[in-house]
């Protein structure tokens, strides 16, 4: 059965938009945990734009469950990551112009770099995934990297509109996460994933975790976020 980790990012973005003190995201990630998940993101961007060094520092000391840091693979957040000590990191590409962020880590290109932070990160008893595309080359080379798992980018599948795609793209996935396996690398997989097109995901038994934000607390605002939660569990863990 698929875990649920629950993203809290937009908790810290609504706050940010008034620069205020509420809402607390270590109150959420409290709530999130009481709902049954089983475990907590946050992104600590370069322009802390939602999550800030503060949140990390206090949700280190309450998270029950298991805390991932996404990051971007840079000397700043890495020393950050060191001093915090994360269950896990995952290592993401990020740009500042960006809503979100946009594809996986290009693992090949920056090998060098992304592999002198995994080793970092090692050095600490610290789990390392790198985020990547659903492409066999990218997931071999996380695999030479070290990497413990890939997080398999989900967005192009969530983003398909017309049957061929999803299913072109839910083959690409299946297929990513088996290869990603029978390399000895650990697979979660997030980004786009909602109340309707996780359904589609949830057979693949390759897939240990799935990473979700956006949609859960968008459905929070409107109705709790102890129910949105609980209801994101019934359909991963279906
Ligand atoms: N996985 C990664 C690596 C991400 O960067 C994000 C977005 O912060 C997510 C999963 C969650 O994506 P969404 O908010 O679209 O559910």
């Amino acid at each position: 059965m698929a875990k649920l980790a629950v993203n809290i990012d937009h908790i810290a973005t609504i706050r940010e938009a008034r620069k205020e003190s509420e809402p607390e995201p270590v109150t959420a990630a409290s709530l999130v945990e009481l709902a049954g998940c089983d475990g907590i993101i946050v992104h600590l961007r370069e322009d802390r734009r939602h999550i800030n060094d503060r949140d990390l520092e206090v949700l280190r000391k309450t998270v029950k469950t298991k805390l991932n840091l996404e990051m971007a693979p840079t000397d700043e957040i890495t020393k950050i990551a060191l001093k915090i000590r994360p269950d896990m990191c995952t290592l993401v590409p990020e740009k500042r112009e960006e809503l979100t962020t946009e594809g996986g880590l290009d693992v090949i290109s920056h090998f060098q770099m992304v592999r002198d932070v995994v080793s970092r990160l090692h050095r600490k008893n610290i789990r390392v995934s790198l985020f990547v595309d659903p492409n066999s080359d990218q997931i071999e080379a996380a695999k030479k990297i070290k990497a413990d798992y890939v997080e398999i980018h989900t967005g192009i599948y969530s983003n398909a509109r017309t049957e061929s795609d999803v299913e072109r793209e839910i083959k690409n996935i299946e297929e990513s996460a088996r290869h990603a396996l029978r390399l000895g690398l650990r697979v979660n997989a997030g980004h786009g994933l909602d109340y309707h097109n996780i359904q589609r995901l949830t057979h693949i038994s390759e897939i240990e975790e799935f990473s979700i934000g956006h949609s859960i607390i968008a459905r929070a605002v409107l109705v709790g976020l102890d129910r949105a939660v609980r209801e994101m569990l019934v359909l991963v863990k279906n």
